[in-house]
């Protein structure tokens, strides 16, 4: 049995005030929801205040990014011991990261290391942008982006992977339920194929882009869809509380 998880990535929104206000808002019904992981993801100046608002709940914490050098002299990055104590979650590989910050499969690779020695459960992002979907690479992009990030890594431990297609995110425009499916079923055979079958039956797997209240209901429905990785509608409290009330719902059905 894989445990659900829907977490909501804040991005670079809310300040530390906003984001005290949003978590008010929803914990003490967040907290209520069985059976389902619940992560929010604020931007790091915020990750010791909402740590410190959600002690105590079953809602836990996880960051948006992180280098892989575990100290030194990196001006404005944030190293994984930072990180260890604060949270118990980092999104790693996000395609805004890839797209904005220059980060290369290969930087992803030692993100995933770096998290994994640490001890901070990673989410993996993969995905593929509009072009490489209408020229029918989709297929070959999430297997390089899923095997590049796997390089050297023995055990996955708990990493969660998010498949969320660029042309997605942001866009109101969500993959369809069987699209999101069929790449989640994909990504299960290629760690098959990386490891063994345990693993790819008990690894999580996540759908992101343009997510909603809406919407949930059919991602979370799919055998493959282990839960959901929230953008902008992870800002609104009742939107969020929604998703996860849907997917906690549907999977304590099945
Ligand atoms: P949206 O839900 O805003 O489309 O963002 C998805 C995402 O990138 C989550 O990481």
């Amino acid at each position: 049995m894989r445990i659900p998880i829907v977490a909501g990535n804040w991005k670079m929104n809310t300040t530390i005030e906003s984001a005290v206000g949003l978590v008010q808002e929803m914990k003490g019904e967040l907290d209520k929801i069985p059976g389902i992981e619940k992560v929010l993801c604020p931007p790091f100046v915020s990750l010791s205040t909402v740590g410190n608002l959600i002690k105590g709940t079953s809602i836990e914490l996880g960051a948006q990014n992180m280098y892989f050098e575990m100290e030194g002299a990196y001006t404005g990055e944030i190293s994984p011991p930072m990180l260890k104590n604060l949270c118990q979650y980092i999104i790693i590989g996000h395609s805004e990261r890839r797209i904005f910050f220059g980060e290369t499969n290969e930087m992803v690779n030692k993100k995933l290391k770096a998290a994994l020695k640490i001890g901070l459960i990673p989410i993996l992002c993969v995905g593929e942008n509009l072009k490489e979907k209408e020229a029918g690479k989709t297929e070959a992009v999430i297997t390089n982006q899923v095997s590049a990030a796997m390089q050297e890594i023995a055990s996955l431990q708990k990493t969660v992977i998010a498949y969320e297609p660029l042309w997605a995110i942001g866009s109101g425009k969500a993959a369809s339920a069987t699209q999101a499916n069929t790449v989640l079923n994909l990504i299960r055979n290629i760690i098959t194929k990386l490891y063994d079958e345990q693993t790819a039956q008990s690894i999580r797997l996540q759908y992101g882009g343009s997510v909603n209240s809406n919407n949930i209901g059919e991602f979370v429905e799919m055998p493959d869809i282990d839960g959901v990785l929230v953008g902008g509608a992870s800002l609104k409290a009742a939107e969020f509380l929604s998703i996860v009330e849907q997917t906690s719902k549907i999977k304590q059905a099945k």
